[in-house]
């Protein structure tokens, strides 16, 4: 049964149960309220047994008129609503180079990890070059310098670990040789700092010689962003982003989902709201958009649609709902029909073949890049997040944008190889963010949180699924259900609640 079907037959019970009698197209009013429940509750109390589009609708606004939280958007009549996205031309463009979607050309042999390891310490090297405080000699000339005297190295972390004295230390490589730097336990500021490194982090050090091969860390500095500040436009758009529906699931939110359609298509929700809704001329979907087959153990008995090109379907059947002013682009997550390992190539053609033929709707890989507007976009879907925050003590769950962050300072999305992410060794390196993103989209997280760094904004989608059993577990708290909307002339972020926070 398709999702609006199900809807449907949960106002026809709730209704029959009330005796109350639907005329006409009170039915249709009912699935735009926003809690059909109370609608139907308030008129039973008046004794409204027979109940018209015109007595939901009524009513309906009555009950919205003080709304409590987000999801209160009531149904809009009467006079036509021009959105403005509607009037205004999209400029988008993917940034196919940057996107492993038909690029990938790894074997995973062992000459394909060196090659990848080489050219990401190429890459990641170049930009501390760039660094006008650094002066770095290659590691084999550490062996020249005298005791005492200061020292510039840049070389990629093999392991870190904490000395019997209390003191973190690391050993950093280069293509030709390798030494161990300290940063001493009594330095704060340096403890502070290594703390932060991972293995395979591409460093600079300004470091004193202290012995043969050992250097004593001063400062520590990673390839970084540049400071910028946010870039605006002057057009009057902006850019909305969902991710983590997990269609399929018994969990999805498919009531809040048609809320948001709703809103969205401008057909529900005060003025301001609709003028916001009708603002957004792009549309980021951020990954895991079906809830996949096989995903984690007993996953079978929590799937409403046991079947992958099901999953889809019903996917398609929503997005298909998005107007098509609207351009949406989507990128994979780890539980849609790609490989698990990062960079994830775009969803093939086969599972959402109405999609690909909507001239709005483009598939990307993760992660993947787009010039919108001028602006420089960053999608991905945030695989490597977990081991991150695992790995350091001051990032958790809760605070997914502080771990995002440290992703844009290492210009690297992926902190650290071997741990629970697994990554492809491919000839060309799509994980180093070899650009200045102004927007970073993201998902996986199941939890909304926004962050401003060196002119990037980093934007952390919630979403469309109840808290799992996994998550109860963890002590996770999701945020579903609230959709970040980004306003590209000031840049900044208005979120439309479509159920409680928390929730
Ligand atoms: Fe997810």
């Amino acid at each position: 049964m398709g999702i609006t079907k199900t809807i449907e037959k949960e106002i026809i019970d709730y209704a029959s149960k009330k005796n109350i009698l639907l005329q006409g197209k009170a039915l249709e009013a009912l699935r735009n309220a926003s809690d059909f429940k109370k609608v139907l509750d308030a008129l039973e109390k008046e004794n409204v047994f027979i109940v018209t589009k015109e007595a939901v609708e009524k009513k309906s606004a009555a009950l919205e008129e003080k709304p409590k939280s987000g999801v209160k958007l009531k149904v809009v009549g009467g006079k036509a609503f021009v959105p403005r996205a509607k009037e205004l031309s999209p400029e988008i463009d993917i940034l196919k180079e940057y996107d492993v979607t038909d690029q990938s050309c790894s074997e995973g042999t062992v000459s394909d990890f060196l090659n990848y390891f080489r050219n990401k310490f190429g890459l990641l090297s170049e930009m501390l070059r760039k660094r006008h405080t650094l002066r770095p000699k290659p590691i084999k000339r550490v062996k020249g310098v005298a005791k005492n005297e200061g020292v510039d190295l840049i070389g990629m972390v093999y392991r870190k670990w904490v000395t019997k004295n209390g003191h973190i230390a690391f050993q950093l490589e280069d293509l030709e040789d390798k030494c161990i730097v300290l940063a001493l336990k009594d330095d704060e500021h340096m403890t502070q700092l290594a703390e932060r490194i991972m293995p395979d982090d591409v460093l600079g050090v300004k470091g004193v010689k202290f012995a043969e091969q050992l250097v004593i860390a001063r400062e520590i500095l990673w390839p970084d962003l540049p400071m910028r500040q946010p870039r605006g436009i002057e057009k009057g758009v902006s850019i909305a982003s969902i991710s983590d529906m997990h269609v399929g699931s018994k969990l999805f939110l498919e009531k809040e989902f048609y809320h948001f359609l709703d809103w969205i298509n401008c057909r529900i929700g005060s003025r301001k709201e609709r003028e916001k809704a009708g603002s957004i001329k792009y549309l980021m979907i951020v990954g895991d958009n079906v809830d996949g087959i096989g995903i984690y153990p007993k996953q079978f008995d929590e799937l409403n649609i046991r079947d992958i090109r099901e999953q889809y379907e019903e996917f398609s059947k929503l997005i298909m709902e998005i107007p098509e002013y609207i351009e949406v682009v989507i990128c994979p997550g780890q539980h849609d029909a790609v490989r698990w390992a990062d960079p994830q190539p775009a969803i093939p053609k086969e599972f959402v073949k109405e999609l690909y033929g909507m001239g709005n709707v483009h598939f990307v890989g993760s992660p993947s890049w787009l010039d919108v507007e001028g602006l420089k976009v960053l999608l991905y879907h945030g695989g490597s997040l977990h081991d991150l925050i695992s790995s350091v003590s001051f990032l958790d769950a809760a605070h997914p944008e502080k771990a995002t962050i440290e992703l844009l300072r290492k210009r690297d999305l992926m902190p650290a190889y071997g741990l629970k992410q697994p990554y492809v060794p491919e000839r060309k390196d799509f994980m180093v963010i070899k650009e200045e993103p102004d927007l970073f989209f993201l998902g996986d997280m199941h939890h909304n949180s926004y962050g401003s760094y060196r002119g990037t904004t980093v934007i952390h989608n919630g979403t469309w699924q109840s808290r799992t059993n996994y998550q109860i577990k963890l002590g996770h708290i999701p945020t579903p259900g609230i959709v970040p909307i980004v306003n590209l002339q000031s840049r900044k972020i208005n979120e439309t609640a479509f159920m409680e926070r928390g929730a």
